[in-house]
């Protein structure tokens, strides 16, 4: 999960790195009340999700708190590389001498967690490292051992920091790794970490990426998810348990098994194809104990999204048998009529595996005109892209 910039400096100044007083507003007015707070001389800057802020015109300086409003005013609905800002933040403005370059991130083509350091900060980074690479120190941090001073200090000989800010970006490499490890995060940069006149280092941007699998262990993470953004689909499946993820397709798609639901994405694109490029409509795995409520839920969801034409139902019987799948389905229509879903979107469905020949005689016996029986994968991908293709 990708935080916002003023996430990621909330979470910086908890692990006491240098960050700037500074708030955050979602109308002029407020950005108002914290720029009279913070004195009058503010940057106003955009959250959105992507880098490169500056440069799209996303972060601007105001003298007093009526320019604040102003650059709020400009800056809140503005649209940045596709991102609808709607919350800007504040700080107190820095008067900036050098900026540099701090970060450590999971380096997983090498296995390892990386530091890259730079004094060539303030850009891009990738675009330093091709243009001079010689800039762009990286050292591979042992998981075990972490950052010590010692090699905190090695980070900062190696980045080429001058001297007189040695002792506080060390002080800072050791902290923003403790925060990186104690947070779970993936990613922790800084961009730029600046030297002001006076000779003080500041973490003036912060960009951190937490490591979901490891959400049990942090309950205050749950509160940095940003709802506006999260699809609603996904957001129902999640609190129903369920596996799903939001495509931009037509076929909506049930299976059971993470690979079978891989696999049955395929075939659907590939057979759609021939019916117009019709495309699954999402993933959703319903797992090995498909009962009739978990069936219902999952075909609730998939059957509320409005892009959505067709459902293939892709079951190999394992663990749960086929007949029990079935009658899963069956009772998972009536479940939905119950709760006053009127179902009016055909079913495709393929039944294998563990008592397959049971579980068709049941779809056979219910009758019901919505669904369809298609042994097999391809077969059953195929007549769930014409139904979709058709707009049935
Ligand atoms: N508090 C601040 N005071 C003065 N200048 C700032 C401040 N915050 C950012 N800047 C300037 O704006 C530039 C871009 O801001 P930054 O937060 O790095 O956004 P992005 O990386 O998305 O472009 C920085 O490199 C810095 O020069
Ligand atoms: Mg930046």
């Amino acid at each position: 999960m990708d935080l916002y910039e003023y996430q990621g400096r909330e979470l910086f100044d908890r692990h006491g790195l240098p960050v700037l007083a500074g708030g955050v507003a979602t109308t002029p007015d407020e950005a108002r009340a914290i720029a009279e707070r913070l004195g009058g001389r503010v940057v106003v800057k955009a959250q959105v999700k992507v880098g490169g802020r500056g440069k799209a015109g996303g972060v601007k300086l105001a003298d007093d708190a009526g320019e604040a409003v102003a650059r709020a005013t400009d800056i809140l609905g503005m649209d940045i590389k596709g991102h609808t800002v709607h919350k800007v933040m504040l700080t107190v403005t820095a008067d900036i001498e050098q900026e540099f370059y701090l970060s450590y991130l999971l380096d997983r083509s090498n296995r390892t967690f990386l530091c890259i350091a730079s004094v060539a900060g303030g850009m891009d980074i990738e675009q330093v490292a091709e243009e001079t690479p010689e800039q762009v120190a990286k050292v591979a941090i042992d998981a075990n051992r972490g950052v010590d001073e010692a090699l905190a200090r090695e980070i900062v000989a190696k980045g080429g920091f001058p001297a007189e800010v040695a002792d506080q970006v060390t002080d800072i490499a050791v902290k923003l790794w403790q925060a990186f490890v104690a947070e779970d995060a993936t990613l922790v940069e800084v961009n730029p970490l600046a030297r002001t006149p006076e000779g003080n280092v500041l973490c003036l941007d912060a960009k951190v990426t937490l490591d979901e699998n490891a959400a049990f262990r942090h309950p205050d993470h749950e509160a940095l998810v940003d709802q506006g953004s999260v699809d609603p689909l996904e957001q129902r499946a999640k609190e129903k348990d369920l596996n799903y993820v939001k495509l931009d397709g037509e076929v909506g798609i049930i299976g059971n098994g993470a690979g079978l639901v891989m696999s049955t994405l395929d075939v659907v694109a590939y057979a759609g194809e021939g019916h117009g490029g019709v495309k699954p409509a999402n993933f959703l795995d319903i797992g090995g104990g498909a009962s009739a409520a978990v069936m219902a839920n999952g075909l609730e969801i998939v059957l509320s999204d409005p892009a959505v034409k067709s459902v293939f139902v892709n079951v190999f019987g394992g663990i749960t048998a086929c007949d029990e799948v079935a009658n899963g389905i069956i009772q998972a229509l009536a479940l939905l009529e119950q709760r006053g879903e009127s179902v009016t979107k055909p079913l495709v469905v393929r039944l294998d595996g563990n008592n397959a020949e049971a579980g068709r005689a049941i779809l056979d016996a219910a009758a019901n005109p919505l669904v369809q029986r298609v042994d097999t994968m391809d077969g059953a991908a195929e007549r769930a892209a014409e139904l979709a293709g058709a707009g049935v």
